[in-house]
């Protein structure tokens, strides 16, 4: 069956004290809603609809480029969980299937999890997920007689009695997508909020004489995100999660808690990963590399066999083919390097071509920022850079060229060419110790 996302994204998260929505604050470099829509794409769904509506603008940027089929549509005034399901009306018009309504802010839903509320509209018309809270806290509660789920009951709205209930409120449901925009088109707000409350739709199914049900999970899987302080938490979550995944998948950390995973960090099988290393968005590690301790990684890609670090930096756009060496205190950027080439110390290689098996001396930096343009530097296969050459960019360095250390490289260079350029060196004999000879009579005349 066809299976509609409706990812509800429009609350300002007043207790985030921030000036971003609250659904773009990042865990494992990613936004909120970026998790939400992951999670959610377990279930095939053919149409996502996020509601937006604080920093509808840069919700909307986020939403193109996490699931750029989406629809995102403008909740403008937030009346509660209920108005902002009805929102998404308009564009699921003519839509045939199930709709599953997930939160913007509640990252770790497991698509298992996900699949499990799917599958038991089968035997109900709504299906809420639910968890058993260790503290219910404001939580909205879940009231049930045997297997049946009555109704909701908000916290705020609660007696004593409900407020006692564990079985709480993840706030994700699904149900037949024309029914529930029926059902959410009829709520009333008549609550102590004063607002439309999406779980209110559970006793207006039974009213109807519709049957609906509870799927539970994991507390841990529902956790929302509210505050800085719960934001610190599910990222300690992420991470523990992505260092036991990775360390399932056959990659060794050698100290597990001192490396930092992105949500899209691949890491193949036997590759090693040192202590203290950070990746950062879009990075794939192949099989059998290494990442040596204090690297810091985002947008690259490192082949198999190849060795980066300690103390390393590769940045969007770095491309290492198999056995490259990039050393310490090295930053490459936008560079693809070919197989075998050695950047081994204190370099910057940015927009750039490095030859297959090259060799980048100490020191080396490559130009590419005139201030206003960057440029591009060729070095081809076999070239042989002495260190501290300076390659002023544009520039091509031919084939097992060489130039000569301490050169600044303006023009190009033939393959099997030497270029020097820089003074030549003079020799004074004596000199050194002549000189040192009359600083120290002076300073000894001066007491
Ligand atoms: C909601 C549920 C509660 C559940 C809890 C789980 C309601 C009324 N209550 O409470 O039963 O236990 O989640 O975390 O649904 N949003 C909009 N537009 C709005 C209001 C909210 O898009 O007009 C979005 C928010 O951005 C957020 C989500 O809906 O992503 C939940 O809203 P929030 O205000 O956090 O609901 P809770 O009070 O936590
Ligand atoms: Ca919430």
């Amino acid at each position: 069956m066809a299976t509609a996302l409706i990812v509800l994204a429009a609350g300002k998260g007043s207790r985030m004290e921030s000036d971003r929505p609250k659904v773009l604050h990042e865990i494992g470099s990613v936004p909120l809603l970026a998790h939400a829509l992951a999670s959610g794409r377990a279930l095939e769904p053919s149409r996502i609809v996020v509601i937006a509506g604080h920093g509808a603008a840069d919700v909307r940027k986020a939403t193109t480029y996490w699931a750029p089929e989406a629809d995102v549509v403008e909740q403008t005034e937030q009346l509660g969980t209920g108005h902002a399901v009805a929102q998404a009306a308009p564009a699921l018009e003519g839509f045939a299937g199930d709709a599953v309504v997930l939160y913007g802010d509640t990252p770790f839903v497991r698509p298992e999890t996900l699949q499990r509320l799917a599958e038991a509209r089968a035997h109900h018309d709504v299906v809420v997920l639910g968890f058993e809270a260790a503290d219910p806290a404001r939580y909205g509660r879940l009231v049930t007689e045997g297997e049946t789920l009555l109704r909701i009951v908000e916290f705020k709205d609660a007696s004593d009695e409900e407020r006692a209930i564990t079985l709480c409120n993840s706030g994700l449901v699904a149900a037949d997508a024309r029914t529930l925009l029926s059902l959410v088109s009829a709520l009333s707000n008549d609550n102590a909020a004063g607002e439309y409350y999406l779980p209110d739709i559970v006793a207006l199914a039974r009213d109807r004489g519709m049957s609906a049900g509870v799927v539970t999970c994991d507390e841990s899987e529902t956790l929302g995100v509210n505050t800085r302080a719960e934001l610190s938490a599910a990222e300690a979550i992420f991470q523990a999660r992505a260092r036991a995944e990775a360390l399932g998948s056959g990659v060794t950390l050698v100290a597990p808690d001192t490396v930092f995973f992105a949500q899209d960090t691949h890491i193949g099988r036997d590759a090693v990963i040192e202590p203290h290393v950070v990746f950062g968005p879009g990075v794939t590690i192949e099989t059998g590399a290494t990442i040596r301790a204090f690297s810091h990684l985002e947008g690259c890609h490192v082949s198999r066999d190849a060795i980066v670090g300690p103390y390393a930096r590769l940045r969007p756009g770095a491309e290492l083919s198999e056995g490259v060496r990039v050393g310490n205190f090295v930053e490459v950027k936008n560079a693809t390097v070919a197989e075998g080439a050695k950047i081994n110390h204190l370099s910057y290689i940015g927009d750039a071509e490095i030859g297959a098996g090259a060799n980048i001396g100490a020191g080396t930096i490559t130009c590419n920022y005139d201030g206003v343009f960057k440029h591009r530097t060729t070095i081809g296969a076999g070239a042989f850079i002495g260190s501290n050459t300076m390659l002023v960019a544009p520039v091509t360095i031919g084939a097992e060229a060489l130039t000569a250390s301490g050169s600044v490289i303006t023009s190009d260079v033939p393959g099997g060419a030497l270029a020097i350029s820089r003074p030549p060196q003079e020799i004074k004999p004596g000199f050194a110790r002549r000189y040192f000879q009359k600083l120290r009579t002076l300073k000894d005349k001066r007491g």
